[in-house]
């Protein structure tokens, strides 16, 4: 009996001296990969990643951007277009007449800055795309160039976005009619012209403008904290961040924000394009018909009749 107790006990240990073994191995081997990732030049900083005041951030950097960001990225790319795909084949583009007198809503620098972030996001969104699908894509030269032009549009985005925040602050404000608009999904699920309680723009347009203003941002800030990667800044040491935690806070932040941004883009372009029949006419010549004013923009709509500018 004493002595198959001890043979179980002498078993344990033998069990736990390797359990001991395999983890001293699987550091190493995890150390070896990490650096092999990051190159040897940020060896420093990886290592620093644990010390008081990182964010600990390696472990959910390595499952997020290993898999998850990547089969997020493949579900937006398919299942925002087929929505809507469904939607315009089953309830189909609302259309208004275009025989009743016309409303400047947009003026010539509204467009202006407009276009300047809508031609800088034709590059940003595809070439976004195509880093996250790097692989997919073969890597080498063509994924090299994307990268560039991404940095290079970002230049055009930025000039944009703080007068696109400006001239539009006051109209995006949140307001009552949100909500009712909310509750009906702006009336998108029927073809009914009821009017629609929304100001001069609705809340599907307010969440779009705060998260490509505000949101772009952010993304600029994160996109070119990842480009420029080996700079130094005081405060971040001063705030006890590591360089290697903030790149990886950076590129998380980036991806997540950047699947809103993305999928409201595409949502954008749905809605100027295809749902509102001419709909992209107002923002190439400033004005829009005023029976789209007067049913998607009851509130607007109103207020205009007061001020007897209808
Ligand atoms: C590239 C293709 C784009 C097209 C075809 C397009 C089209 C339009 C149209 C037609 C409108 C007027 C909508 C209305 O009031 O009925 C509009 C408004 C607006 N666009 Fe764009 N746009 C594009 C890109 C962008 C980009 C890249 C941004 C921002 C980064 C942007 C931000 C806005 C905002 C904030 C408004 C006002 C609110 C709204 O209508 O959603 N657009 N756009």
């Amino acid at each position: 009996m004493e002595q198959s107790l001890r043979g179980e006990i002498r078993y344990m240990m033998k069990k736990k001296n390797i359990l001991i073994i395999f983890l001293a191995l699987a550091s190493v081997a995890f150390a070896a990969t990490d650096s092999a990732i990051f190159g040897e030049d940020l060896i420093w900083n990886i290592l620093a990643y644990d010390k008081e005041g990182s964010l600990h951030l390696g472990k959910w950097f390595t499952i997020l951007q290993g898999k998850y960001f990547s089969m997020a990225y493949l579900a937006i790319v398919l299942g925002v277009p087929a929505v809507f795909l469904i939607h315009y084949l089953i309830i189909g583009p609302m259309i208004f007449s275009h025989d009743r007198k016309k409303i400047y809503v947009f003026t010539l620098f509204h467009r202006l800055i407009h276009w300047l972030a809508g031609i800088s996001f034709i590059v940003l969104i595809p070439t976004g795309f195509v880093m996250v699908f790097g692989t997919f894509f073969g890597g080498g030269e063509f994924v090299r160039v994307c990268k560039e032009l991404h940095a290079i549009s970002t230049i055009f985005f930025a000039i944009s976005v703080v007068p696109m925040l400006v001239m539009w602050f006051r109209e995006m404000l949140p307001t009552s009619d949100d909500i009712k608009w909310l509750k009906i999904l702006g009336g998108y699920l029927n073809k009914r012209k009821d009017p629609i309680p929304a100001g001069k723009f609705n809340a599907g347009q307010k969440m779009w403008f705060w998260i490509c203003t505000v949101g772009g941002i952010f993304m600029i800030i994160t996109g070119a904290i990842m480009f420029f990667q080996d700079f130094k800044l005081g405060i971040i040491t001063w705030i006890g961040i590591s360089q290697i935690d903030l790149l990886r806070a950076s590129a998380i932040f980036h991806n997540v924000l950047g699947m809103a941004v993305a999928a409201l883009f595409m949502t954008h372009i749905y809605m100027s394009v295809f749902a509102i029949k001419g709909a992209i006419h107002s923002i190439l010549t400033g004005y829009k018909e005023e029976e789209e004013v007067e049913i998607l923009h009851s509130t607007f709509y109103k207020e205009l009749k007061e001020k007897k500018e209808v």
